[in-house]
């Protein structure tokens, strides 16, 4: 499996390609606009077939330098066959947006039209190759802790019913995997106008003294970036046509939290319970968590492990660190400005996503 198609550049889909480019593969991504730069990360401690870090990925840590971009509207069915034709992937992953959920469920009918006819065109113009499409634990009604391969699905929201409905057209493919992901963490290069993901806003604003507000009552099993990507790619290659992927712990965002004012060394007084229903995640469902009947066996054949949230914290550490150089102060923070994490807001509207589950 050498050269795949990565339909988009986001968060996941930059990750993805950097782990493909470490194996000696060739990402080409394809989205609307030329993807940001991308983050390094380490393999998880104990992994039997690490995934080296590469010494040219570090020093050109743009996922545009290393890998191909092609500009793609996945809604064009016409640009989908084009850019299927033009690149001839070994295999395709779809891993766009829209993901903000709170976007999502402003914006039903839009966020299930994008999706629905995204996944459609991507099934067509992707014929025979193989197919693994990115899904989400919102497809839950988040009443069960966990869930797995067998659960009932029912969404709890309009992106979780988005990403379900394409769920079913990826279904029609012949040799295609929805690989259902909890809640992404990991480094996260800022993007204007975007904020990174929960974890590494809340590493950022613990670190520099900033108090967190997060729910006491919103579960989620994190899974790092780094093994989202090394998975999607075992996965790309074999994989069931259903498949779960958590992480190991389940927590809520508050404990997560606390846990990360330990890493930063902060106080953990800078952590404050609030409700889910009372903020932002009040669509999210109170279990965002998956767990899974086939992984354990499949990442062991694989030669994979999925890292748990404190072992992967130490790179939203170094994350930090990176970012206040970025930002040449401190912390490298802006009280008022665009870096503002999602816990924080009250207003997520607009098209950037934030956040995504
Ligand atoms: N992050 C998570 O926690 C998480 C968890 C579970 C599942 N997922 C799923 O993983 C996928 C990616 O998540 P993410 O966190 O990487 O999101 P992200 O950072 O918002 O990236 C989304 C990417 O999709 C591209 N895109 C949006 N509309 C597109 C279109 N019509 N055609 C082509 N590209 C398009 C965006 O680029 P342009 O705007 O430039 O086109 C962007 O590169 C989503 O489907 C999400 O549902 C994410």
């Amino acid at each position: 499996m050498t050269r795949v198609l990565i339909v988009g550049g986001g968060f996941v889909g930059r990750a993805i390609a950097g782990a493909l480019e470490r194996a000696g593969g060739e990402p080409v991504l394809a989205c609307r606009n030329r993807p940001a730069r991308c983050p390094r990360v380490r393999a998880p401690a104990g992994q039997t077939k690490p995934v080296a870090m590469d010494t040219a990925w570090q020093v050109r840590q743009d996922a545009a330098d290393v890998a191909r971009w092609v500009r793609l509207d996945a809604t064009d069915a016409a640009g989908c066959a084009e850019v299927v034709h033009e690149v001839k992937p070994d295999a395709v992953i779809a891993v766009h947006g829209p993901s903000d959920v709170t976007w999502c469920q402003r914006h039903p009918q839009a966020a299930l039209e994008a999706h629905l006819t995204a996944t459609d065109n991507l099934v067509r113009a992707t014929g025979t190759a193989r197919l693994l499409m990115i899904s989400t634990d919102n497809v839950f009604d988040g009443v069960a802790e966990l869930n797995d391969e067998e659960s009932p699905t029912a969404p709890a929201n309009a992106y979780g019913r988005a990403k379900l409905a394409a769920e079913t057209v990826v279904h029609s493919h012949p040799d295609a995997t929805v690989l259902r992901v909890s809640l992404v963490y990991g480094p996260q290069t800022p993007t204007p106008g975007k904020r990174p993901n929960f974890a590494a806003s809340c590493a950022r604003d613990l670190r520099a003294g900033r108090a967190v507000h997060a729910p006491a009552d919103q579960w989620t099993t994190p899974v790092h970036v780094g093994d989202v990507a090394t998975v999607a790619l075992a996965a790309v290659r074999e994989a069931p046509r259903l498949l779960h992927l958590g992480g190991p712990e389940r927590l809520s965002r508050a404990d997560w939290a606390r846990r990360l004012a330990d890493l930063t060394k902060a106080p953990r007084t800078l952590v404050t319970d609030v409700a889910r229903d009372a903020g932002p995640y009040a669509c999210r469902p109170a279990n965002s968590c998956l767990t899974s009947r086939l992984l354990p066996d499949l990442l062991h054949t694989w030669g994979l492990s999925v890292r748990g949230v404190d072992e992967g914290a130490a790179d939203l550490l170094e994350d930090c660190i990176r970012h206040a150089a970025t930002m040449g102060g401190v912390d490298g923070s802006t009280p008022h400005g665009g870096d503002r994490p999602d816990h924080r807001r009250r207003d997520t509207g607009g098209l950037h996503p934030a956040d995504p589950a």
